[in-house]
Order: C-alpha cells, then sequence, then structure tokens
C-alpha cells in the first residue's frame, strides 16, 4: 500500500484528532471504519436512515441483514431496547467485550428500523477497545456497524484489510491498529425464555451458561436459526402487489419516482428515484401502511441495480404467500 493510496482512502492513525473528526462524520451521517477489539466495523449513526442506508451501498450487500448497534454501556443500550435483569447480569458480566445482545426493541427508539431489518428486535452491544469507546463517546449516540468488509468477504481484523476491500467507500478509516480478538462477537438471543447462541465467537458458550444456565444452539431452534432466515419473520399484514403500475381501488400505493399520471402515491419511497434514499426509508414506510384502512400495498417497480437488488429482496419476501 503505497502512501498516496492511504492519503486518497482516508485512513488515518485513530489519535485524539482524528477520533473526534470521525466523531463529528458520524454525527454529519458519514461513513467510518473502525477498530473494535473483534474486528473492524463500519459504522454510521444507528439514528439516520439514510447514513445505515449507506452502510449497505458500501457493503454491496444484497440484503438488508439486521446491523449490531454499538453503544458504550448498558444505560445506552436500555435507551434502544428492553433489557431486562437477565440481560444487565450477562452485560454486568460481559460488558464491554466481544458479545452481541439480541433483545426486544423499544417501541420509543430512535435507532433507524433499518438496523432491525423488519424484525421486532434489536443486536446491541458495548465494544472494550479504547478506541470504539472513545468514537461511541465522542459521537454521543449509538453506532450500527457490520463488519467492514464486502458483503461475502472475510471480516478485517487490521486497518489494511479494510482499504483493500472497501477502500474509499469505508469514508474515514481509523486505523487503530490489529484486533486483539480477531473474531466476531458471539450473538446471543434473549428474546425468548430460552436464551439462543446465534453466532459462536469471542465469549464462549461455557463462560455464558456459568452466569445464566443452559444457553441453545441456534439451528436445533428451526425458528429462530441463521440470521438469513429471520428475513422472514416479518412481512405486512397486507397482502403486497409488486411492479404496480397504479392502485387498485383500496389499495395504498407505495411510489418510487414520480407517481403515474392522475395517481397519488399514499407514500413515496423517494420521489426523485434516489435508491440510497428508498432504501433508508422502506421498513417505516411499510409499517405506516400496513394498517386496516387498506385491502393491499400496491408497490411501484424499483430498478435491480446498486441497493435496489436489496430493496427487491425484501419487497419479495414481504410479498411471499404465506
Ligand atoms: O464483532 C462483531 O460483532 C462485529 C463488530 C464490528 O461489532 N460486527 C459484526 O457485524 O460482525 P455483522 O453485521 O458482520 O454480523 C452481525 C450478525 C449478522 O449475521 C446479523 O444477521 C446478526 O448479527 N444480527 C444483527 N442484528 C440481529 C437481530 N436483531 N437478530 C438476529 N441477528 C441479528
Ligand atoms: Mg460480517
Amino acid at each position: 500500500m503505497n502512501k498516496r493510496q492511504e492519503h486518497r482512502n482516508n485512513r488515518r492513525a485513530a489519535d485524539d484528532a482524528a477520533i473526534a473528526e470521525a466523531a463529528e462524520i458520524l454525527r454529519q451521517g458519514g461513513l467510518v471504519a473502525f477498530p473494535t477489539e473483534t474486528v473492524y466495523g463500519l459504522g454510521a449513526d444507528a439514528t439516520d436512515d439514510r447514513a445505515v442506508a449507506a452502510i449497505f451501498a458500501a457493503k454491496g450487500r444484497p440484503q438488508f441483514n439486521p446491523l449490531i448497534v454499538h453503544v458504550p454501556h448498558i444505560e445506552a443500550a436500555a435507551r434502544e431496547v428492553v433489557a431486562d435483569a437477565r440481560a444487565r447480569r450477562i452485560a454486568a458480566r460481559f460488558w464491554p467485550g466481544a458479545l452481541s445482545l439480541v433483545l426486544p426493541r423499544r417501541s420509543e427508539s430512535r435507532v433507524s428500523l433499518l438496523c432491525s431489518a423488519g424484525l421486532p428486535s434489536l443486536a446491541v452491544r458495548a465494544p472494550r477497545h479504547p478506541v470504539a469507546q472513545a468514537l461511541l463517546k465522542a459521537a454521543g449516540r449509538p453506532i450500527a456497524a457490520p463488519s467492514a468488509n464486502p458483503s461475502g468477504a472475510v471480516s478485517p481484523t487490521d486497518a489494511a484489510h479494510v482499504v483493500q476491500g472497501l477502500g474509499e467507500a469505508a469514508g474515514m478509516i481509523l486505523d487503530g491498529g490489529p484486533c486483539p480478538l480477531g473474531l466476531e462477537s458471539s450473538i446471543l438471543d434473549l428474546t425468548g425464555a430460552d436464551p439462543v447462541l446465534l453466532r459462536p465467537g469471542g465469549v464462549t458458550r461455557e463462560d455464558l451458561e456459568a452466569e445464566i444456565g443452559p444457553i441453545s444452539l441456534a439451528g436445533r431452534h428451526a425458528a429462530i436459526t441463521a440470521p438469513g432466515m429471520m428475513e422472514s419473520h416479518y412481512a405486512p399484514r397486507l397482502p403486497l402487489r409488486l411492479n404496480a403500475r397504479a392502485a387498485r381501488p383500496g389499495e395504498a400505493l407505495l411510489a418510487f419516482g414520480p407517481p403515474p399520471e392522475g395517481e397519488a402515491a399514499t407514500e413515496n419511497l423517494s420521489p426523485s428515484g434516489d435508491l440510497l434514499e428508498a432504501a433508508a426509508k422502506l421498513f417505516a414506510a411499510l409499517h405506516r401502511l400496513d394498517r386496516p384502512g387498506f385491502t393491499g400495498i400496491a408497490v411501484m417497480a424499483i430498478p435491480e441495480t446498486g441497493l435496489g437488488a436489496a430493496i427487491n429482496d425484501r419487497l419479495r419476501r414481504a410479498a411471499a404467500p404465506r
């Protein structure tokens, strides 16, 4: 990696000045790749729909997987999710650390619905890495961050991996050296009566069980299993009709771009046809339209390019017969 490329990719040693600058970029809706003790994350202000949509665009993800929302401590997490006694006990033992907890979303949470990808839950984690902690405190808001690699590639454990994988698409890259653990966080689902380990990671199942008793592994519970499968959990109650040119009587019209002549859009994902804006609005729009006053939701065609692939993937799942 020569100097010029590094400069172009905006990789900076994670000193106090760079962290302050990164926090400002986040507050203004930009992306920042930052080190955690597990792997590098590609962060955005979790409360900013457009910024979260930009994460998916940068990673080239063909689907909206739910994202882990990073917080400095359990009190900050408890503003976004319902943290019961069990969750608090686990957090007291393992946070900050390599453990993400999936908990029920609070209805008043300001976190973008894109972070939940339509699920009623949200994954939260307080990372231990001093740069991640400093960035969270300086930003003063929760940070959504998947691993900072292109979709389908291995997680980056060094700033150089982020430069190679995402380059300029990562926004600013805070270089905090190699990640001490180099393995993603464990993901523990605490939304049900029985805790389920969705992904083994930095904190072992044995250590978790020593704290709260038996934990089942995802896969033995067919209903939950791999995150990809959970996409089908959320679908609007109303039927969706895709590639609609106009609404039929009783239907709501979910438009993309200018609505057809003489038609009024009930919701418009992006009047100007901007896919980033459409991704940012998708889940909130579906939630608003899914009400008894309508017989169904007619969705105008969305191009299959860029973020359009992820938007259409979600719409097809939502439209699938149940
Ligand atoms: O160590 C880590 O966890 C790193 C650092 C940056 O925190 N992050 C990370 O994120 O590995 P990502 O997006 O690459 O993997 C997160 C996994 C995904 O498989 C996602 O589906 C799952 O967590 N996930 C996120 N929110 C979820 C939720 N509400 N319910 C179930 N699974 C969830
Ligand atoms: Mg990942």
